[in-house]
């Protein structure tokens, strides 16, 4: 028997430590629908606070609160972070001597980027589940927090490129003559290009959109937005989990001709195009930048990754040839709020079907969404992918296990 095998099983909420995140794993609005599957909820102080929600909302709500860091670790059986060690690589290196053997944590740990974070946090005996290996079914939808992310990225990006823009959005008739409206270009209409589409729209720009995968086209024109035609031959774009492929480079060499004249003819580009786990794939050479009219605006979401322009550097506004390439990382984290309450949602939902009815967590291997989300276990990083990238041979299968 383990040493958490005794319910309640306590739930430990630690403070973000990444620089700059206001997130938090667990708001108080998720606390009942945890508590009554038979869980505790041990929140460390000041966890909500950058985000909104004060101590004293989880207590209302039957969390009990931990005045140090350590006592989260030392007292719950399974940890809600937003930001893992893999995605928090130097603050988050202090939590791994508090973690305990077989404590499970669930967050964002991106491990195909990070194998080695996984490998480190396997060697302390943690049991990690990674949200970004979340299998994209429709069972998973409730649980995805990259697509809730994503939704507050494409909200947000399109209002620092108002903020930032020498022009307004809306066509206006005014005494002063007529005002045209901001013409607005989003490449990859995944979830963020949507909702940049959507908000762009609210404010009243005239919105352009493309992705290399067909079936987006719909969705961009029931947004209001027009679908701009490539005569590329993009069929094959859309793989596993509805995620666009990695395309050659001939192919991106052709998109960027095409584009180009669209590029030039907008006063904001909003750039979301990501290739799981691999570098974004430039689309906006600095030839294209210098193309664009002076005072334009591009927002590059893939900055993290890489960029989707040549110009852009992570985490930085810069200014070429007069135009504005914002750089932004994180900037979910800027809507702490509802960030956290999406986040939140999600996660429960993720661990509530990971819990019996007698309160237990089951690791239910037959389950895709915990084979595909599970990295470590028993001292050994068990996730295929995260394996062949440490350069580990592969691993049997395995069954169900109540632990
Ligand atoms: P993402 O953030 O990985 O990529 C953003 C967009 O960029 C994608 O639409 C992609 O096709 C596009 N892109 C990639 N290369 C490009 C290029 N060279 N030019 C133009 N566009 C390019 O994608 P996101 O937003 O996370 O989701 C992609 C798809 O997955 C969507 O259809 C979404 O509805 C679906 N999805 C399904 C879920 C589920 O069923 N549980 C959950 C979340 C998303």
């Amino acid at each position: 028997m383990n040493w958490y095998s005794k319910p309640p099983m306590i739930i430990g909420v630690p403070k973000e430590t990444f620089p700059g995140e206001r997130r938090v794993a667990l708001v108080p609005g998720a606390l009942p629908a945890l508590t009554k599957a038979g869980l505790d909820v041990l929140i460390e102080s000041g966890a909500g606070r950058e985000a909104g929600y004060p101590d004293a909302a989880y207590q209302e709500k039957g969390a009990r609160i931990a005045a140090r860091r350590a006592e989260v670790f030392s007292t719950a059986d399974l940890i809600l972070q937003v930001r893992g060690f893999g995605t928090n690589p130097e603050a988050g290196r202090a939590d791994l001597e508090l973690f305990k053997p077989d404590q499970i944590v669930i967050g964002l740990h991106d491990p195909l980027s990070f194998p080695n974070a996984a490998k480190e946090l396997a060697g302390r005996g943690v049991t990690v589940f990674a949200l970004e290996l979340l299998p994209r079914i429709t069972r998973a939808q409730s649980m995805d927090v990259l697509s809730s992310m994503a939704t507050i990225t494409g909200y947000k990006a399109v209002l620092l490129a108002a903020e930032t823009l020498p022009r307004m959005f809306p066509m206006m008739m005014t005494a002063a003559g007529t005002i045209a409206p901001t013409r607005l270009f989003v490449i990859g209409a995944g979830v963020a290009g949507l909702q940049a589409i959507a908000t762009a729209r609210r404010l009243g720009a005239v919105v352009q959109a493309y992705d290399v995968r067909p079936a987006v086209k719909e969705q961009v024109k029931s947004v209001g937005a027009k679908f701009v035609e490539l005569p590329l031959e993009a069929g094959s774009a859309e793989g596993e989990g509805g995620y666009a492929k990695a395309m050659d480079e001939a192919f991106y060499q052709r998109q960027r001709e095409m584009m180009a004249r669209v590029v030039a003819e907008s006063d904001v580009v909003i750039s979301t195009a990501a290739i799981p786990g691999k570098k974004a794939p430039v689309l906006i050479t600095a030839k294209m930048v210098e193309g664009m009219a002076p005072g334009s605006i591009i927002v590059d979401l893939a900055a993290e990754n890489g960029g989707n322009c040549e110009k852009t550097e992570a985490g930085r506004t810069v200014t070429v040839h007069s135009v504005t390439i914002i750089g932004t990382v994180n900037l979910a984290s800027t809507v702490p709020y509802h960030a956290s309450q999406m986040y939140a949602k999600n996660i429960a939902t993720l661990l509530l079907n990971m819990i019996s009815k007698e309160g237990k967590f089951q690791l239910k291997m037959e389950d895709e969404i915990v084979r595909g989300t599970l990295v470590t276990r028993g001292g050994e990083v068990v996730h295929p992918q995260v394996r062949a990238l440490l350069g580990l041979p592969a691993l049997p299968a395995s069954g169900q296990k109540e632990i």
